[in-house]
């Protein structure tokens, strides 16, 4: 059994708080401006503490909050080790650090070691002159005979990645924008200074980090074409229209990561990485490492892709849990800040539901702020589009899901005095937090009541996970850690559905259906249309298959 399997000896086996925690993701312009320029900020964090402390998150993961000329919202770095101003001072992050850790959570910050800005002082240095010392710390490569750049390597935000610097008369390469100019990880040096990053955070208190876009750190050599894909269409995304065979996940990069994982396990309390990679279940195990020496959670981000199908979960599941590598931790997420809502996509009935799946699967959950409170992706008109994204690709744009928290139905939202960066939803006056936390039919309610069972029953962390029925419409499986034993069954339908195996007696836990009344179940229940469970199975050994 997998949870058997020895784990390396730093971490302390399953008791670790990131397995049995959940994490919660801050978007920091968006969750609360204290100083009046409609950008959320790092005191604005601290204000709010006690939603999370409500929630009961155990970590909180904040995108980044370091010096940038915000080209990608942060995600172009230019200084390291320094707060950038419009989110606060060192000061700041210092006593939000403190306030939190008192609070009883984790902090864990963004490391985006791919890029950095072009501002960054290493690649102002970097494209003085083909012989700058730090010359070779980004990708730097000659035109082709015809001019052109050197391949037909493609942007994740469209267009090249290769950028023509007059000056130098080299292209630079960029997996992002131009603005995010690419590190060389195969100069030593260029390691050096990035795990140095990470010493400086984590000798600072922070507890663990996400590393952004890690599929990406190493490009072939060779530098090879990136083959066309032929299932590519019009309405897909346009960084969809080459196979990135070539230009992403090279097999160099696990020793990058193993040498990240060297630092955090340096540290007497362990120190927790996560790496965000959107790759096929199969060549993302390999982010857990040669005998987990790679992230303690590579993110699987398959519940956003995957057909919301009972069938269709079930198989992910299946194929996700077979998958791990021995003594590999899983994880899930529904949503972040790159990807349209889980309430728009799938709909507000079955965004209760996705949260019950979320929260009773095996792995640690990471929320993404406002999914609590089912906010949905808002509409954004033209002229205040921020996305640098959706300049090539407007339907891909990022914004709708960047928007503001809806903290109360106060004057925008309560998130700011002024005007927000982004529009707020113009539904906030009635959706909001501060409604929900009274009403015990909301989802903050049935988010919060989900997060309590989970913390409260050791089967939910812990326990093994069974499939027990995947029809067309109901997704149902079992949860149990020694004699405990949980049945979830989620109705992705509109109909009411009979379980089809459950033998009574069993003893409603939870259900995401507010009309529903707390009882023990005389017979196998029927569920409601939309209707999510968690059922106590008394005694153990009765359920039938
Ligand atoms: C990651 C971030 C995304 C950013 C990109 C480049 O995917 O989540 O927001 O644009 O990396 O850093």
């Amino acid at each position: 059994m997998k949870g058997e399997v020895p784990v390396p000896s730093r971490d302390s086996g399953n008791n670790s708080w990131w397995r049995q925690g959940v994490i919660y993701q801050v978007y920091p312009r968006s969750f609360q401006d204290t100083n009046a320029d409609g950008i959320g900020d790092l005191e604005g964090i601290r204000r709010r503490l006690d939603h999370l402390v409500s929630l009961d998150v155990d970590a909180i993961w904040i995108s980044p909050i370091y010096s940038s000329p915000m080209a990608d919202f942060g995600y172009d770095v230019s200084d390291h080790r320094a707060i950038d101003p419009i989110f606060g001072t060192m000061e700041d992050f210092d006593r939000l650090l403190d306030e939190t850790h008192r609070k009883g959570l984790k902090v864990i910050l963004d490391y985006v070691p791919n890029h950095t800005s072009d501002q960054h002082p290493w690649f102002i240095e970097s494209r003085a002159s083909r012989r700058n010392s730090k010359r070779d710390w980004y990708v730097w490569r000659d035109a082709r005979a015809d001019g052109g750049p050197p391949n037909n390597w493609a942007s994740e935000f469209g267009g090249s990645a290769w950028t023509f610097d007059e000056a130098t008369g080299q292209f630079y390469y960029h997996a992002y924008l131009a603005e995010q100019p690419d590190l060389n990880w195969r100069n030593p040096e260029v390691v050096a200074a990035m795990l140095d990053v990470l010493r400086f955070w984590f000798d600072r208190g922070v507890d663990g980090f996400r590393v952004d876009a890690i599929h990406h750190l190493f490009e072939d050599e060779q530098l090879r074409d990136d083959p066309v894909n032929p299932d590519w269409q019009e309405g897909l995304s346009p960084n969809q229209r080459l196979l990135r065979v070539n230009s992403m996940d090279q097999p160099e990069v696990h020793g990058a990561i193993a040498l990240m994982r060297g630092v955090a396990t340096s540290y007497a309390n362990e120190r927790l990485l996560i790496g965000e990679a959107y790759l096929p279940i199969a060549r993302l195990m390999a982010y857990y490492g040669i005998a987990l020496s790679g992230f303690h959670l590579p993110f699987n981000f398959h519940l956003i892709s995957t057909p919301w199908q009972p069938k269709a979960i079930a198989a992910l599941i299946d194929e996700y849990e077979a998958a791990l590598p021995p003594g590999g931790w899983p994880n899930w997420v529904l949503g972040n800040h790159d990807r349209s809502r889980v309430a728009t996509r799938l709909g507000p009935a079955q965004a209760r539901i996705a949260a019950m799946l979320l929260l009773t699967l095996r792995g640690t959950p990471t929320l993404y702020q406002g999914d609590e409170i089912g906010m949905v992706d808002v509409p954004i008109p033209r002229h205040r589009i921020r996305d640098p994204f959706a300049t090539n690709a407007p339907t891909f744009g990022r914004d709708p899901e960047r928007t503001p928290m809806q903290w109360d139905a106060s004057p925008r939202a309560g998130f700011s005095p002024v005007e927000p960066w982004l529009p707020m939803a113009a539904d906030f006056k009635r959706h909001n937090a501060a409604s929900q936390f009274a009403d015990p039919r909301s989802m903050l309610s049935l988010y919060r009541a989900l997060i309590a069972l989970r913390h409260k029953e050791a089967a939910l962390t812990l326990g093994t996970y069974a499939l027990v029925q995947a029809s067309e419409n109901v997704l149902a499986y079992e949860r149990r850690h020694g004699e405990r034993r949980l049945l979830i069954a989620l109705n992705f339908g509109e109909g009411f559905e009979e379980l089809e195996s459950l033998s009574p007696p069993a003893k409603l836990l939870l259900s995401t259906d507010p009309t529903r009344e707390k009882e023990d179940f005389a017979r196998a229940p029927k569920l409601n249309p939309n209707e999510g469970i968690v059922a106590e199975l008394t005694p153990p050994n009765r359920v039938g298959r």
